[in-house]
């Protein structure tokens, strides 16, 4: 992205990274920031973005092969969901071999590949790093469970029963039942958070510590530009296993709710984030936490009281304002500014109904997802898109258990319907399953992608496609979106989200409609050191428009404007 933006910087960029490492310049402007505060990431699900070799699930080359596509839209990064060697029990999130690529999704050359690929199109490779756990088909947990004295016995959480039948503690799996498992051939149990086919690492143990290090390192060199880590909260548990408060009622599996105060968000994850972190500035690589936190405090230490820790929380805080409302939203940005670190704003994921849904009101889904897409790229931060999302796919959930792939669906049906309806095929045309492939698909694409889908939306001028590609574009190219402090306007304004970007003396001032009726908002910069502005509109909705300062929306209408003195 930084070579859209300042063209000079980036010849100097490139002349920097001829240098022997220790000599590179990391920032990428003048305020001293970092490539990943200019990019534009893009979570990719690889089982389900483009399938090369038509066996029905998405692969590597299918990811090589869109490359073109990730560049127009305006994507500088992109994360892809575990693509290693894997049972597919969690679908990748079941980690056998940390160092190698699943032969469903293609070779370690094949990744070579798409690295390469990547580089000639400015779009970087991302990995997600499943710290918490292997699966139990890796190699370090089959030697582990063989007997008591084996060599990485202690590269995992094994403890005795509390009595006969009993587990250690009242630990639940938030995948559905107890967290341990009793393996009765050495008569002890093993700890795991989520499906027992992911016994979580023991981080206290420092050969698991140098293997996981090294891990990166690897990859690092294989020209990766950091990782997303999987869940992060849970990496340490209290060894003296105490068992957590139980609450009141039962959660979607009918477990008794619990406060996890012993064995989620110990202090030692921080040691732990502060050692990946010093690995990943060797390669000037981005670490991205999945970082569920509750409150500004929480989010605040996961980037470490020095810069230490995580440059990318991901702020989830964000996706629980689930409806368009103004005063939570600014409330959430305000927070968030204040906490002190560079804001991550996510709107959905691979374990998320989808935001068309979640913010959609059933009538005017478009018109929101355009809004939203709108809302959260010009926003003061680093936004991480959900591939779909600006086709404005939907959630296509299963309809039957018997047709339920995610297992945490068919545990909890019908409460918990699972994640499919989130991970189905990226809706590329109007060609049998969107293109995504000439096999049926792993999961089925939902009807809307008749209309949905890449290829009809690149020719409508008016697609939530082109939406998204418009300010994306900006985004590369005015500077106040990138660099600019955000100040909240007309707070009072209940249906109106309105804000200005503002950086050496420009401005972008951008409103949004958040309610189903046509809206007025006016403006008055003066105490923002613009006493007589106008408003030159940079993108909008059709038939939203300014005279002078005062913006005429339409319901869920968006107008982008440069102030001009
Ligand atoms: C979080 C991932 O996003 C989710 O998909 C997975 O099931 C759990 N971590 C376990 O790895
Ligand atoms: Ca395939």
């Amino acid at each position: 992205m930084s070579k859209r933006f300042y063209p000079i910087l980036s010849i100097l960029l490139a002349i920097a990274s001829s240098l022997p490492l220790a000599a590179q310049t990391k920032s990428v402007d003048t305020e001293g920031h970092k490539w990943w505060q200019h990019a534009v990431f893009y979570e990719i699900y690889p089982r389900s973005f483009a399938d090369s070799n038509n066996d029905g699930i998405g692969d590597l080359k299918g990811i090589t092969s869109k490359m073109a596509y990730l560049h127009d839209l305006g994507v500088d990064a992109i994360w892809i969901s575990p693509c290693f060697p894997s049972p597919q029990v969690d679908f990748g999130y079941d980690v056998s071999d940390y160092e190698n690529i699943d032969p469903m999704y293609g070779t370690l050359a094949d990744f070579e590949g798409m690295v390469a690929e990547g580089k000639t199109h400015g779009v970087r490779i991302i990995l997600d790093f499943v710290v918490n756990h292997s699966s139990d088909q890796h190699q370090w947990f089959v030697d582990s469970k063989s007997s008591r004295s084996a060599q990485h016995r202690d590269w995992y959480i094994w403890r005795d029963g509390k009595g006969p039948g009993q587990p250690p503690n009242n630990w639940i799996s938030t995948f559905g039942g107890s967290a341990w498992k009793l393996d009765p051939a050495t008569n002890q149990y093993y700890y795991h958070y989520f499906y027992a086919e992911q016994p979580d690492l023991n981080w206290r143990n420092p050969a698991v510590e140098k293997a996981m290090l090294d891990t990166t390192r690897w990859w690092y060199k294989r020209g990766v530009s950091g990782f997303r880590l999987d869940a992060v909260d849970t990496l340490f548990e209290d060894p003296r296993l105490p068992d957590n408060p139980v609450l009141p009622g039962t959660n979607k599996q009918g477990d008794p709710n619990t406060d996890e105060i012993h064995n989620k968000k110990l202090p030692e994850v921080h040691d732990v984030l502060k050692k990946l972190r010093k690995v990943a500035d060797e390669s000037d690589a981005v670490l991205i936490g999945e970082t569920w936190t509750s409150n500004i405090d929480e989010l605040k230490e996961y980037y470490g009281s020095h810069d230490n820790e995580l440059q990318m929380p991901m702020d989830f805080m964000f996706t629980t304002v689930d409806k368009l409302s103004p005063p939570e939203f600014r409330r959430q940005i305000a927070q968030v500014d204040a906490a002190g670190g560079w804001p991550v704003f996510v709107i959905s994921n691979h374990d998320k109904v989808r935001s068309y849904n979640r913010y959609g009101d059933g009538k005017n889904n478009d018109a929101i997802a355009k809004l939203m897409g709108a809302f959260y790229l010009t926003l003061r931060g680093t936004p991480i898109m959900y591939y779909g999302e600006e086709l404005g796919m939907e959630n296509n959930d299963p309809k039957r258990k018997e047709d339920v792939k995610d297992p945490i669906g068919r545990t909890g049906w019908p409460q918990e319907v699972g994640r499919d309806g989130e991970r189905t095929p990226m809706q590329w045309n109007t060609d049998t399953n969107a293109g995504f492939s000439q096999k049926d698909p792993w999961l089925p694409v939902p009807p809307s992608s008749k209309s949905h889908n890449a290829a009809t939306e690149s020719k409508d001028p008016n697609s939530v496609l082109n939406m998204y590609k418009k300010v994306l574009a900006l985004r590369h190219t005015n500077e106040a979106l990138v660099e600019g402090s955000y100040t909240a306007l007309n707070e009072d304004d209940t249906n109106v989200m309105s804000y200005l970007r503002s950086y050496k003396g420009k401005a972008v001032l951008v409103a949004l409609n958040m309610s189903a009726s046509p809206s007025k908002a006016t403006f008055n910069l003066a105490d923002k050191g613009f006493a007589s502005a106008n408003l030159k509109s940079l993108v909008a909705t059709p038939q939203s428009s300014a005279k002078g300062m005062e913006v005429t929306l339409e319901p869920f209408g968006v107008f982008i404007a440069e102030v001009s003195k």
